[in-house]
């Protein structure tokens, strides 16, 4: 039963086209002695090279968060600093994602570089970051971001764009004088690590991977190559 192919999947040509996608990985293989021993270390070294390799958004990363029944979203969030604390994003404290980092506070985090045949992924637990430090980056955004801030109700229905342009318009108007105070209701999270996994596609789909995974106590870290 298992070895039967199955007609319908066969006769659809939108799944031969689909089919058909297929690169081979072969421009770099990761090594052990390539590993530097503290995942944000090595995380700063491979995001310097996608700096470098002019890819397009390096700091966008898919986050997966999951309410307390288990259900899963995952959606793309900017990158805006990291250290050896974790990873921060910016985002509304009402939307959906952090209405279910409220109820689950584990989240997951992946880049992927597709053009360097790399991806790095992330797990860990989700704190918000302090209120001074989210003031501090909401006053280096332009003046559009800032006020686009305090159009949205992120994740709310809305019945038309039009309404979200004429609340930016009347608030530009508030605004005039270009003081723009950050609402309460927006900030950074800081994702921390538990797990960092470096992957590099490989020929014949033997890729590399190494996951880092936290040892107590908490600043260790200990590696493992995990099977392609
Ligand atoms: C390239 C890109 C960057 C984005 N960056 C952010 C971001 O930094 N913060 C954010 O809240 N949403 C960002 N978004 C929008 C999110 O993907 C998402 O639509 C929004 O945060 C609402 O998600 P939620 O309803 O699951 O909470 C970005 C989308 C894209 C495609």
């Amino acid at each position: 039963m298992e070895n039967k192919v199955d007609k319908n999947v066969e006769n659809r040509e939108i799944s031969e086209e689909v089919f058909a996608l297929r690169k081979e990985y072969t421009s770099a293989c990761l090594h052990r002695e390539d590993l530097l021993p503290d995942p944000v270390a090595m995380f700063r070294k491979w995001f310097e090279e996608a700096r470098k390799a002019a890819l397009l958004e390096p700091n966008a990363m898919t986050l997966a968060t999951a309410d307390s029944r288990g259900f899963v979203t995952a959606r793309t969030v900017l990158l805006k600093a990291y250290d050896e604390r974790g990873f921060v994003f910016f985002t509304g404290y009402g939307s959906r994602k952090a209405s279910q980092i409220a109820e689950n506070p584990h989240a997951a985090l992946l880049f992927p570089w597709l053009a360097l045949e790399r991806q790095v992924s992330i797990s860990g637990k989700v704190e918000k970051i302090s209120a001074g430090e989210s003031l501090a980056y909401f006053l280096s955004r332009p003046l559009g971001s800032r006020i686009g801030a305090w159009v949205s109700e992120q994740s709310k229905t809305i019945s038309s764009r039009r309404l979200l342009e004429e609340k930016f318009r009347s608030l530009m108007k508030n605004f005039s004088n270009g003081e723009v105070p950050k609402p309460d209701w927006w900030g950074g999270f800081r994702v921390i690590p538990q797990t960092v996994e470096f992957w590099q596609g490989g020929e014949n789909r033997i890729h590399d991977r190494f996951e880092y995974s936290r040892t107590s106590p908490l600043t260790e870290w200990k590696i493992e190559r995990l099977q392609p």
